[in-house]
């Protein structure tokens, strides 16, 4: 890794054009490797990578996705919102074009608050109200940690959970058992685009001291 931290994280696109260059098996190795380094809640690391580079299997899923979203579309909620549908198609097609796409799952994490709170009563969006998901806050440290190790080494990488809507088919097709189910694709490779920063909040729309 060459890239001074700061320039690390400045310099970081989502990358949606790839070039067909393979990447190492030992590269893929790593960013895994890397990307298990994140903090997890009660370091339960409850998830699991899995790259897939066969173009084979990378089609089955896509195709799974496609009929995924032709399903939504076919949804009386649908009409009149043809454009977004295909918006939703083209945001969530593209990983077959990568030379690697990491499938991300994530076993949900029930700790002992999570029981009591269920145990009281309290429903499913009043539990993540007092308890902050913290299973899917450590995907996200972990699929973050993948995409910058892999500006690092000189990849790039978009993190997509549009895919995800079409878990179940990606878990069967990847062979992935409950509890574990699909929370995101990360496609990774050579850039093949050079995609200006996108904007971003002035940071005190964002922030705030408190002293
Ligand atoms: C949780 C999450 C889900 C995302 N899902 C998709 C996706 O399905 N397809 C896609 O093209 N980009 C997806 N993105 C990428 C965002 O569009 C991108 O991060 C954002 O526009 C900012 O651009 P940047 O990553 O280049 O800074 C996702 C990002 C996050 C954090």
């Amino acid at each position: 890794m060459s890239l001074d931290w700061k320039a690390m994280i400045e310099g970081r696109r989502s990358i949606r054009r790839f070039k067909p260059d393979p990447i190492p098996e030992e590269d893929i190795r790593e960013l895994a490797r890397l990307a298990t380094l994140a903090p997890s809640g009660s370091n339960k690391q409850m998830w699991r990578f899995v790259a897939v580079t066969n173009k084979e299997v990378l089609a089955q899923m896509a195709a799974a996705v496609s009929a995924a979203v032709e399903r939504m579309a076919a949804w009386p909620e649908a009409v009149g919102r043809e454009r977004r549908i295909l918006g939703i198609k083209n945001y969530s097609l593209f990983f077959t074009e990568a030379p690697v796409t990491f499938a991300v799952f994530m076993e949900p994490y029930q700790s002992a608050a999570d029981t009591i709170m269920r145990d009281h009563g309290l429903s499913r969006e009043e539990i993540n109200h007092l308890r902050g998901a913290p299973d899917f806050q450590s995907i996200g440290a972990a699929i973050q940690n993948l995409l910058l190790a892999a500006h690092a080494m000189g990849y790039g990488g978009c993190w997509m959970c549009g895919p995800v809507v079409a878990a179940d088919e990606i878990n069967r097709i990847l062979g992935v058992e409950p509890p574990f189910s699909l929370v995101a694709l990360v496609p990774i490779g050579i850039p093949d685009e050079n995609p200006p920063a996108r904007p971003r909040k002035p940071l005190d729309e964002v922030f705030r001291l408190v002293d």
